[in-house]
Order: structure tokens, then sequence, then C-alpha cells
């Protein structure tokens, strides 16, 4: 499994090429414009935004995905393999990360810890992956929800590709509740970050805009836990983290 290539070899996982140049889909073409100029600084900057919790949210998902040893993990809108080398080195899993943003990717095989992982990158969009039915022991999805051009259709992707009994989980920023912090989160987000993507450059200032503003317009984790509902997910349950800010939304096959 461990190579250079961008697609896996094993055909007992993949189904079909994918379709991701063919597909005519307008938030798919903005959202790697967008991310295909910053990969470089992308771990830096999350680091930043999270005030260092990101490691302690991904170790929350790995809680919840509860693996045996030798498990395989699905890992959709991977970006640079964040969650995807997590999963990789500390649960000693099989992951397979999937992007539509070849600059994502790219960035995540020149990490050199792509030989010493037993992972793949696909370069795949998240409503049509290109694998077979009830192949991984854990889906997840971090951070990406709200880019997707369809929850559904990715969620129910995820879940098709799911083993039975297994966790679809999403990690996702989050509007907190609570009135005295909601003005300082939403200054932190709306003024600070903007102010300090700027400093890098104009392209990490869009960025941040587009955060911010996908954040106040994304859907509450009880309605993506509502979603989970009505594709089939079961025992679907929702854990806010750090005041709010970020939730895990899972639900088992
Ligand atoms: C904010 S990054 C998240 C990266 C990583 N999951 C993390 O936790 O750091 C969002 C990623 O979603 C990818 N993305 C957005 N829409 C997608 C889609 N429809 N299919 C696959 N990847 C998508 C983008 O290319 C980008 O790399």
């Amino acid at each position: 499994m461990k190579g250079e290539s961008f697609t896996i070899a094993e055909s007992q996982v993949t189904r079909e090429p994918p379709q991701v140049a063919t597909v005519p889909d307008k938030k798919i073409s903005y959202v790697r414009r967008l991310f295909s100029e910053g990969p470089g600084e992308y771990d830096f900057l999350l680091k930043v935004l999270s005030l260092g919790r990101d490691n302690y949210w991904r170790d929350c998902m790995r809680e919840k995905a509860n693996l045996k040893p030798n498990s395989s993990v699905l890992d959709i809108a991977c970006g640079t393999g964040l969650v995807t080398y997590t999963f990789a080195r500390k649960e000693k899993a099989y992951v397979v990360g999937v992007d539509v943003t070849s600059e994502m990717l790219q960035q995540a095989i020149s990490l050199g810890s792509y030989k010493n992982s037993d992972v793949d990158f696909v370069l795949a969009r998240a409503e049509d992956l290109p694998f077979r039915d009830e192949c991984f022991d854990a889906s997840t999805i971090s951070l990406a929800l709200r880019n997707v051009s369809s929850q559904v259709e990715t969620l129910s992707e995820m879940k098709r590709c799911t083993k039975r009994g297994s966790e679809v989980m999403t990690l996702d920023f989050a509007r907190p509740k609570g009135k005295l912090f909601s003005p300082f989160y939403n200054f932190y987000i709306f003024k600070l970050l903007p102010s300090i993507g700027r400093l890098i450059s104009r392209h990490w200032k869009t960025i941040f805009l587009y955060l911010a503003n996908s954040i106040q317009k994304s859907r509450d984790p009880e309605r993506i836990k509502e979603t989970m509902d009505s594709i089939g997910l079961a025992d679907t349950e929702i854990k806010r983290l750090t005041h709010g800010t970020t939730a895990l939304v899972s639900g088992r096959k």
C-alpha cells in the first residue's frame, strides 16, 4: 500500500475510476481554487485558528471510532492528511484519504510521514466515492462538511463504504451558544483571524473570511444529526468541543 502513486492499487477497495473532472459542480470549482493556493501554510494556520486544540479534536474522533488493531479508515476531504496520519500513526490503521484538490493531496504526500504510514490518497469527490460497499471500519470527514456540494450525498456515500456496526463521523466548526462567549467568538473569526491571514497573504485573508461566513451559514450540529438519522445511521450523537466552537457528530451503520 505504501508508494508514490495517488490512487490505491488494491482492487478490493476500489470500485471504478472517479469522475472528478467530468462532473459539472460550481462549488467544487470554487473550493478547489480556494484550497489549491495555500496547502503549505494550512497545518500551521489551523493550529492558530484552533488555538492549538486541533490535535485534541482529532483524538476525540479516534476515541469515538473505537478501532480494533489492523482496522481500515476512510478519511473524506482529507486535505493535507492531518486526520489521515493521526489514525495511521496512533491507531496503526490503514487509512485512505480522499480529496478533490490535488494540491492538498500533493502536500499530504510531500510530508515525510507518507512513506512510514500505511496510507493512500485518492483524488475523488466526496459525493461519488470510488470504493466498494462496506470496506472501511470507520469513516470521517473533518472541517469539511460545510465545503462539500451535497451533505446528504457525502454522508450517504460514507455510510455505503463503511462496514455494519462501524462509525460515520463528522467534525466541524459550530456556532457557540453562550451569550457571553459568542461576541468574543465572532470578533475572533470575523476580525482577528482575517487580520492574521492578511499577514500571511491576501489569499489566506480570503480563506479566513470564507471560513467565518461558512461557519455562520452552516447547519447546526442538530441538523447534521437529523441528516444522519434520515439516512439510517443509528445511535447518532453530538459531542460539543472547546466551548461549542466545534462539534463531533457521529452515527453507527
Ligand atoms: C478545511 S480543509 C479540511 C482538511 C482536513 N480534513 C482537516 O481536518 O484538516 C477542507 C478540504 O475539503 C476538500 N473538499 C471540499 N469539497 C470536497 C468534495 N466535494 N469532495 C472532496 N473533497 C472536498 C477541500 O479540497 C479541502 O482540502
